[in-house]
Parts: structure tokens; sequence; C-alpha cells
């Protein structure tokens, strides 16, 4: 017998249903008697917010270093970064005595207007599951747990605790679960955060098909689920779905409910003993990492930085960028002196240090006088003096640089946003400067995408900044001095408007409700299938270099799923300055059953080439990359085809194709049921072999009575009509003609196709 299932015989009823629920708001609770530990558990997730009284709930943090938000790293694409970057966090965590950090969050940006999508990564699961991926890995080979959230389809915060996100099987498992379950199946974080919303009408923490269904039994998650703070209805039913550690606490009568449940046979105890033996399994794992010392503040200060100058984006360059030594520069903006570095919310960290943007700049700039004016006030106030202060700097100078930064009232965790809007005193400071200083450079510092259409061809350069974290300011300055070759490309699409976004008529729901309604199609997919022009596309970002794409290769013309393909780029730097490229594959398929966008993102590597130097850069792709899910057969499926491997710098920016045929390994069964009509009978090669010798015989009576071929008479294409009517529908019309009832008919035809192996 194990050491943990001894101990769960030891422990008595009071102690176990204690051990599910939190004893304080960031710890478990402990079992002295029998020398089980408590546990701490910290936000998250990009950086460790631990209170130094883990026994209150709000109170001043320890200092640890603000790495830059999921939307910034999820912009490097670098998967290396992610793990070491991974890896500071969990030194951090070792000095501090956290075991647990409560982060990375995976939940998709179905719309650019959730508040806290600088906490995520993407509007693309591939993407966004191999940031996770990286970062829990990281952050776990040093011996410290991750928290997997918001598990799942919590894409807003608009009634985030209460609104039940309506998504059919499809777009759940192809767009808001797949983040989740190749993070589960590629790093096995020891925890997973339950969301607030419902899914489907039921809460996610007493939703039995999410939790153990999918997450245990499907993906074989093996760690401990834990509830989102304050996320639990009904203890015992949360218990029985698979939520294991309810957090926080102490909440004696959550334990009561449990104990009583357990008594009155309301509960099986072995549904509770499950629930502890996962809260002991990790509670003593974590307990194997010895915490205190020191971290090396300097060292991920300086990861922070190369972070943050890995996941800015150069969205526009008229060739101003990178900065030549000018005699003055404006220095525009409240964000150039206060950085906007991190969003509101838990995920808020007390930073070791904080970088002064200004500064930075100054410390790059040489011999170029730098004036400063604030630009805009810090609310949504209205100040014209301000206004005409940055343009006389502005106007003397030989070049404006406006550090932009979203307000708290416009982005944070616990509401949406309003708009995608700057506001609008800074897009009249940006109007303003820019025209009386033609050299305006635009630097955002925001969570996730604004319009610019009002402004950006003003400008003669932007860099969207994000939120960059407490060393942003030095990445700033090592990018617009051309330090940092600006490599970032954007994890989400940046729309032209509001209006063009894929959930605009399905957001924020009403009565309760939020209907997914574009179903797969959200972000890049949506735009690209719909034709609907963006100001910057998923995948976008400009370089001080330019890259060439040659000799794209695939291991195999022909090739079964299950075997995948390898693919292969050479990539050359064909500017004069050192860089970055990061290289995307996208699969597009030909032709399938059910509809599927022109191209998704499969693959993707970062590559630093010096100038003209080349360098092979290979891809793999597996069966799920050409797959989808087919909820009739309630699996993923591939079909026969052909499929174009599109490989590319952007998403609209595809430079090589290479077109290839999958052979499907897959032996599907037939989904025919009594309402299949004509069309999907003649598809199915079981249920077509079953009803050929009555095929004719019901073509031609049908086409008899429609007149013959006579299409004239009813002014329509009688074929047409047939092959979308149910087979039962044809054989009601054919009535006495036909040996037996048609409802026996098809129940014969059905059961032929099922006997058929
Ligand atoms: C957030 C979680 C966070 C938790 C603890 C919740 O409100 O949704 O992401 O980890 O609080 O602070």
């Amino acid at each position: 017998m194990t050491k943990i299932t001894n101990l769960i015989k030891k422990m008595s009823l009071e102690e176990k249903a204690a051990l599910c629920t939190g004893a304080g708001p960031w710890t478990t609770t402990p079992v002295e008697r029998l020398g089980v530990p408590e546990m701490t558990v910290t936000d998250g997730p990009h950086g460790v917010r631990r209170l130094e009284d883990v026994h209150t709930f709000i109170s001043t943090s320890l200092p640890a270093t603000a790495f830059p938000t999921a939307g910034c790293m999820a912009s490097t694409w670098d998967v290396d970064l992610i793990h070491e970057l991974g890896q500071a966090i969990a030194e951090e965590c070792i000095a501090l005595d956290v075991d647990v950090i409560l982060g990375p969050g995976v939940n998709m940006k179905r719309t650019p207007l959730c508040g806290r999508n600088f906490e995520y990564y993407s509007e693309d699961p591939h993407l966004a599951g191999e940031m996770a991926v990286s970062f829990i890995n990281g952050v776990q080979s040093k011996g410290v747990g991750t928290s997997l959230k918001h598990f799942a389809a919590n894409n807003q915060e608009y009634q985030r605790s209460t609104i039940n996100s309506e998504i059919d099987e499809r777009t759940l498992r192809e767009t808001y679960l797949p983040a989740f379950e190749a993070a589960v199946k590629k790093a096995s974080p020891w925890t997973v955060m339950c969301s607030y919303n419902k899914l489907n009408g039921t809460y996610a923490a007493e939703n039995h098909r999410l939790l153990t269904e999918i997450l245990k039994e499907e993906w074989g998650f093996e760690g401990l689920v834990v509830s989102d703070w304050g996320s639990v209805h009904d203890r015992v039913e949360a218990l029985e779905a698979g939520l294991d550690l309810e957090m926080p606490g102490p909440r004696e009568r959550r334990v009561q409910a449990v104990i009583d449940a357990v008594r009155s046979g309301k509960l099986d105890e072995s549904v509770l003993d499950e629930a502890v033996n996962r809260i002991l399994n990790i509670v003593f794992k974590a307990a194997e990492t010895k915490k205190g010392g020191s971290f090396d503040v300097d060292r991920h200060h300086a990861l922070a930085r190369q972070v943050a100058g890995e996941g800015i984006v150069l969205l526009k360059n008229d060739g101003i960028l990178p900065l030549k030594i000018h005699k003055q520069v404006a220095v525009i903006g409240r964000s150039a002196k206060e950085a906007h570095y991190q969003g509101g919310g838990s995920s808020h960290i007390n930073p070791t240090r904080l970088d002064n943007p200004y500064e930075e700049l100054q410390k790059m700039a040489g011999e170029t006088e730098l004036s400063y004016a604030e630009g805009y006030p810090d609310d949504e106030n209205f100040d014209q003096a301000l206004i005409d202060q940055a343009c006389e700097n502005a106007r003397s100078a030989d070049a404006a640089l406006l550090y932009l930064s979203l307000p708290a009232t416009k982005e944070s965790e616990g509401y949406d946003r309003p708009d995608l809007d700057l506001t609008s005193h800074q897009v009249a400071l940006i109007k303003a400067v820019a025209a009386v200083q033609p050299n305006t450079i635009v630097i955002l510092n925001n969570g996730a995408p604004i319009v610019m259409s009002e402004w950006i061809d003003d400008t003669a350069a932007v860099l969207e900044a994000w939120m960059m974290g407490q060393a942003g300011g030095g990445a700033i300055a090592d990018v617009l001095y051309g330090k940092v070759n600006p490599s970032g490309k954007l994890a989400e699409t940046f729309p032209l408007k509001l209006v063009d976004t894929p959930a605009y008529i399905n957001y924020p729901g009403e009565n309760g409700a939020v209907r997914y309604g574009e179903g797969i199609f959200m972000g890049y997919r949506y735009y690209e299938t719909k034709e609907v022009p963006t100001l910057f596309p998923f995948g976008y970002g400009m370089s001080y270099t330019t890259f060439d794409y040659q000799k794209p290769k695939v291991s195999s013309q022909t090739f079964q799923d299950v075997d995948g393909l390898t693919v292969s780029v050479d990539v050359t730097n064909t500017g004069n300055l050192a860089g970055k490229e990061i290289v995307q594959v996208y699969v597009g398929d030909h032709k399938s059953s059910l509809a599927r966008p022109p191209k998704e993102l499969k693959g993707f590597a970062k590559i630093e080439l010096q100038p003209g130097e080349t360098k092979t850069l290979t891809v793999s792709l597996d069966f799920r990359a050409f797959a989808y899910y087919h909820p009739a057969y309630r699996q993923w499926i591939t079909e026969d085809g052909e499929f174009d491997i599109l490989i590319g710098a952007s998403s609209t920016d595809i430079r090589c194709t290479k077109t290839v045929t999958l052979h499907s390994t897959l032996e599907l069964p037939s989904i025919l049921n009594r309402e299949s009509t004509l069309r999907e009978w003649t598809k199915d090669s079981r249920g077509m072999s079953v009803l050929a010798p009555l095929y004719q015989q019901i073509n031609d009576q049908m086409l008899a009575n429609f007149g013959g071929d006579d299409s004239e008479q009813l002014g329509m294409d009688p074929m047409g009509f047939l092959l979308d009517t149910p087979l039962m529908g044809l054989l009601h019309f054919l009535g006495s003609s036909m040996p037996t009832s048609p409802e026996e008919m098809v129940n014969e035809l059905l059961t032929k196709v099922y006997s058929i192996a």
C-alpha cells in the first residue's frame, strides 16, 4: 500500500472533508497529527504575488519580478524563452515560499473586449497551448506547481461569475479546449483551476463532464482540480463532479456539508477519498522542494527586459526606426515616466524594481536632447493645455515619441472594455502632434488590440509594447534605438473596427447567457472566411531587416494521417541587420464534410539570422494538424484528400505553398439514422451498399412523381430536392408501391448497415 493510501485510511471523515477546502485565502488545510503540511498557492501568472501574510486576503505583496503579461509573452512566439521565464518564476516561488503559482491562463481571446485578455495568450489554440506547455514545463522543472486556468470557456469578464457560455461541441473541442488539452497532455500541470462561469447550463465547478469525463478520464489529468476563488456553489455536487479543492477557505459550512453527505449516504466516501488522494499527492510533491533562499533580482530583471523586447511588435515603420542620434527628440505622454507595465486585478505584482521608460531612453539617446511633456491626464478628462504643450515641444524637435497607455478604467480583470479606442484625449493628442511633427512615433502600452484607423496614417511608426513588465521601459528603448531588432508578431488580430469582430453580435450575451454563435470561426479564422479586412492580421509584425523564404519541402507528397508530415523551408536574412523571424505553418483543407476555416496555424518556429545567413527550419505536423472534431462521430477525424501547407510570415503573408494528399487510416462507424437524407445515405459507403438495390427504384419513381425529366413543371431541379429529403420521407411518398412500411424498411436497412463490420 502506498504512503498516501495508508494515510487516507488513517484520516477521519472530518479531516478528509477539511482537506478539500482551503484553510485560508492561499493555503490548504494541514493535518498536523499525520504530518500533512500546509501548501501555499499564489497568483500568477506573470510573476509571484506572494502576500507578506498568506493568511490575509489582500495585503502588501513581497517584491517579485513583474514579467511581461501573457499577451506580450505570446507575441514572442519563443517557446524556449517562455520556458526560461517559467524557470525564473519558479525560482522566485522557491525563495518566497510558494508551492504553486496560479497560472498560466489559456482562455481564448474570443473578443478583444475581454478586460482580462492581457492575462491570456492568443486567439489561436495552437499558439496558446504551446506557450502554456513551455511555461508549465519551465516552472515545474524546478519542483514548483502551476495552475492551468480558467477551465473552461471564461472568455469575458462581464458577468463572469454567472454567465452561461453556450458552445456547441465542435467549437468547444476545436477552439476552447485544445490549449488546455495540449497543456495537460504535454506538461501535466499539478493543478487545473476551474472557471467561474457556466458551460452549457452547468457551472464549471459542478461540471462532471468537464472536470471528470474530459479532463481526468479522456485527457488523463492526474493532478488536482481547484476552484477559482469562490466559484463553488454546491460543495457536495462539486466533489461529485471532480472538483477536488475548494478555495479560498475557511468554509466550515462547506466542510460540514461534505461530512453530512457522507454520513447520510448521499455522497459515496470513495468520491471524497479520490479528491483527498489527489490533493495529498500534490501537497507531498510540493513539500519535496525545499523553500527559502533568494533569487537573482538582476538576472530576472534582465530576462524580463529580454522577453519584453522579443514581445514588442513593430506595427508600422516608414523608415524612421531605428532612431538615429537626432539633435532633439520630444518625448510626450505620461507613460514615458510612469510605466504602464501590468494589468489590474489578481495578477498585480509588487515589482522588484521598475524601469522608467524616459530614463532608459535617455541612457541610449547619446547626444540627443530629450524634452518631456505629459501629453494627457491620468483619467479620461480633457485638458487642451497638455496638448498645446506637447505640440510646442514636438514642433521644434526632429522627432516625437508618443508614449500612450490605456487607463485601468478601459482595461482590467473584473470588467470588460467599453470599446477598442484610446481615450479621446489621446487620439486628439496624436493628431495634433502629428500635424506639427511628421516624425511622430507612437508607443502603445495596452493588453489587447486597439483601433487606429482614425490616426495611424498620420504617424511615422507604431510600436505595440503591451503590458510589458517591469523592465519594459528599457525594452522599448532597446527597440527604438535598434539595440534589439523587433521580432514580435501578433498573437491576435487587430481589427479595423469593433463591429468587424467575430463575436460582435453574440457579445456580451443577454438573460444570463452568451451564445458563441460564430462557432469555430473565431479570430483570423473568421476574418479570412468572411474576407473581412483587418488593421493588422494574426501573426503580423515588422523587423528592421527582411527575410526571404525558399525551397519549401514536405517529407512526403502523399502520407497517412497517423504518420504526419515534416515541413521545412530555407529562410535567409536579406537585410543588413541581424534579426529573428517567426515562421508560421498553416494547414488548409481543400474539401471537408463539415465547414472548415481556410487555414489554421499548426506549427511555428523562431530563428535568429545574421545578415546574409540562411537556415533551414523544420516543423512537424501530426495527425491533429489535419483533423477536425466531428460531433456526430464524437472524435477527431481526418478525411482523404488534398491539403495546402502554407508557410508564411503572417496569416496573410504566405510565402510558400505545398499541396499534399492525405490518406485517412480511420475506420469510422456509420452515423446514418432514421432521419438521414438520401444524400447522406449515398455518401456513406456501407449505407450505399445496402441501399443500392432500392436506390434506382426510388429515384425513378420519385422523378416520375415530379413529372419525369421535365424540370419545368415545378421550376426546380427535382434531384436536388430528393437528395436533401430524408430517406424515410421519400419512402412515405412512394407509399404502397413499397413492400413494407417506410419505418420498417429504414429500420431494416439500418440494421444491415450496422451489422457490416
Ligand atoms: C481569479 C483567478 C485568481 C484567483 C485568486 C480569481 O478572481 O479569477 O485567476 O487566481 O482569483 O486570486
